[in-house]
């Protein structure tokens, strides 16, 4: 083996160490992806509607739950904070959650339903989809926030996956204990009011996300203005802008780095923001600065929009070094 093979091996071998020690801690709305698939052969006879033939069915972790699976693909040891109702799909959330190797702990509301998302898919094409969805009550989040306290001991960077269905409600003060005991907090941003998000260490929106609270932009240079701006008066460490096929922009302290998206051939870009937020997370715990963090969340980015539905990115699709010989 020649000293550069042996040097490669040696880096891989221990960032694969690395990853197996860093520790996530992931708390926001998590939510069951099903996707029913199915033949149309008609149409029904009770309405001008296509009738499908369920013949498979597929269930994944969604939301902050695709997040934790993320991390969890790293081989990181992540632990997931949420609420799901007493239902069948709080059960299929627990079992697949365990099957990923994600440590969940999730809350049982007795008066809400487990989010779910279901597709029906028949003919190749999405043919409707139903979401069932209720905001979690607020005795169930306030034994969440007390849960938060002693699961933050036990991390090393923490993600609040704010997908805006309620079980983040105090994410303010969650932001501000974790600050307090030093972890390092990544926030997917919802909605325009970005002030409960103040002093996270940085914030992920899309274009979209952010066109919703700084207003569009016509340039580079306005761009990088308005966010500047925006992170200085939230006390942001820094602002990561995904652009689906443009990529990534990173905005910290009078600096901007940006990061050309690598996807080689697009399939389905659904989740492909949480595997960001994820592969961020788990990179800063194992050690690795922002800017590598980030340059690794792009590679992973590109590999999943190439999968079918929210998929995760494997360490050896990543980090080909880390591959057996
Ligand atoms: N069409 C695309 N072509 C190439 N890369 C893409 C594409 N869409 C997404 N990506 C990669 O994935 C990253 C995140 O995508 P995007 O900005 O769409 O996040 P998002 O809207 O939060 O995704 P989601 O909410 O579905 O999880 C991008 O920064 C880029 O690296
Ligand atoms: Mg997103």
């Amino acid at each position: 083996m020649n000293i550069r093979r042996q040097n490669k091996s040696s880096t891989a071998s221990r960032l694969a160490l690395q990853l197996r020690d860093a520790r996530v801690l992931v708390v926001g709305d998590v939510m069951l992806d099903r996707y029913w698939f199915g033949e149309v052969n008609r149409i029904s006879p009770e309405a001008p509607v296509p009738v499908v033939k369920v013949d498979r069915v597929e269930e994944r972790p969604g939301g902050a739950a695709n997040v934790a699976r993320n991390a969890a693909a790293l081989s990181a040891k992540v632990s997931l904070l949420s609420v799901v109702g007493r239902d069948e799909a709080g059960l299929c959330l627990r079992r697949l959650l365990k099957r990923d190797r994600v440590a969940a702990s999730l809350h049982e509301d007795r008066s809400v339903t487990t989010t779910v998302k279901l597709r029906v898919i028949g003919r190749q094409q999405q043919l409707l989809r139903a979401d069932f969805e209720t905001v979690p009550s607020h005795e169930v989040l306030a034994t969440k926030l007390q849960d938060f306290q002693r699961l933050l001991k036990h991390c090393d960077v923490v993600i609040l996956s704010d997908y805006g269905k309620g079980g983040l409600a105090h994410i303010a003060r969650m932001i501000a204990l974790a600050r307090r005991h030093d972890k390092p907090v990544l926030v997917d941003p919802k909605g325009e009011d970005y002030s409960r998000y103040r002093g996270a260490t940085l914030v992920t929106p899309n274009r979209a996300e952010l066109r919703a609270v700084i207003g569009s932009w016509s340039s580079e240079a306005a761009l990088t203005a308005k966010t500047q701006i925006l992170r200085q008066r939230l006390g942001l460490g820094a602002v990561l802008v995904t652009r689906s096929e443009e990529g990534m922009t990173l905005f910290r302290r009078g600096s901007r780095l940006h990061v050309p998206a690598q996807a080689r051939e697009v399939y389905d870009v659904s989740g492909a923001g949480d595997t960001v937020i994820a592969v961020i997370a788990v990179m800063l715990a194992a050690g690795q600065d922002m800017e590598s963090a980030v340059r690794i969340a792009n590679r992973a980015a590109g590999i999943v929009v190439g999968k079918f539905g929210t998929a995760v990115a494997q360490p050896d699709e990543l980090f080909p070094p880390l591959r057996k010989e």
